[in-house]
């Protein structure tokens, strides 16, 4: 493995391989037992926007095996601006083991990846977001177990980054999506296709709808995230006034299986797509997968640098 872009460049047994890694890291965790299979390595981490989860997990997995993390702030590099990102990716090359990058155009995270000698790690893009995907995944198979094919995976909102590796990594695990999304707000044309031929391969079941009700019918797993995504600032009172019909709140929720999951990859603007109630309610499974962004991330490191 040399980089880690999207999940949709992995084969599904590549992903199940990382998923059990972390399921094993994260047991070595909570037995205070972490091995410094991460020693002598650094980790550039390039952001050119905000980060709270993604950020700290990165910089923690680092130190908590035995290697060490850098921050890299938009100002400072100048991606692209001050200088070009394939100057960027080879200097880079010579001082670090490896790059997460947080970008805001997909192809510039991919031109990293291209520049450099070292393995790149998409951090968030305007396409997708492959690390939440795995900490998505691992939370479902810590709730429901590893025999989890045929679970209806719900998602409710912005058809965006999230969305995207969300349904790739259902449609490899075999995990069948709904995707209940206003019109205009689709999900990307090229994510969607790919997705379709994942899941002729897995049998999994893949649906695009508008009414958010239809969409959670026997769901086990209910996602939403944000209305506007970073970088889409100026159309926030627009996306205001379609997305309220899309609010995950008590009412939805009881739509759902009875035992189902609400999930969020966090920052939630409380109130507006998820209500307190059910972000601190007893569905919600929001703090458990946030934590494990941690551990899904110690296994992709793992595996981009070849130990374990
Ligand atoms: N979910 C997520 O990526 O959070 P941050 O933007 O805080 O990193
Ligand atoms: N869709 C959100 C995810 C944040 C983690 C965004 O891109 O801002």
């Amino acid at each position: 493995m040399k980089d880690f872009i999207a999940i949709s460049d992995y084969s599904a047994d590549e992903i199940k391989d990382m998923l059990d890694l972390a399921i094993k890291l994260k047991k070595q965790y909570f037995k205070k037992g972490n091995k410094p299979i991460f020693k002598g390595k650094v980790l550039g981490m390039v952001f050119q926007k905000p980060s709270l989860r993604t950020r700290v997990s990165f910089d923690m997995a680092m130190r908590h095996c035995g290697g060490d993390a850098l921050y890299l702030s938009p100002s400072e590099i100048g991606l692209g601006t001050r200088e070009s990102i394939a100057d960027v990716a080879r200097v880079l090359s010579g001082f670090v083991q490896g790059l997460m990058a947080r970008t805001f155009e997909h192809s510039h995270v991919v031109e990293l990846a291209q520049w450099s000698d070292i393995p790149v790690i998409n951090g968030l893009s305007d396409y997708n977001h492959p690390c939440q995907g795995m900490a998505d995944a691992l939370t479902i198979i810590e709730t429901f177990g590893k025999k989890s094919k045929g679970l209806n995976i719900s998602y409710v909102g912005d058809g965006n980054n999230v969305t995207v590796s969300l349904m790739h990594v259902s449609a490899l695990l075999g995990w069948n999506v709904t995707v209940a999304t206003p019109e205009g707000y689709d999900v990307n044309r090229q994510a969607i296709e790919i997705a379709q031929g994942i899941a002729q391969m897995s049998g999994s079941k893949l649906s695009f709808v508008r009414d958010p009700h239809e969409a959670v019918k026997n769901a086990n797993v209910i996602y939403t995230d944000t209305w506007t995504s970073m970088g889409q600032e100026e159309e926030t009172a627009q996306r205001g006034k379609i997305f309220p019909p899309y609010q995950v709140n008590s009412k939805l929720v009881s739509e759902a299986d009875k035992d189902v999951i609400v999930m969020h990859c966090l920052p939630a603007h409380r109130n507006q797509e998820l209500t307190d109630e059910v972000a601190d309610g007893p569905h919600s499974v929001i703090f458990q997968q946030a934590h494990n962004r941690l551990h899904a991330q110690k296994a992709i490191l793992a595996r981009l640098f070849d130990v374990d």
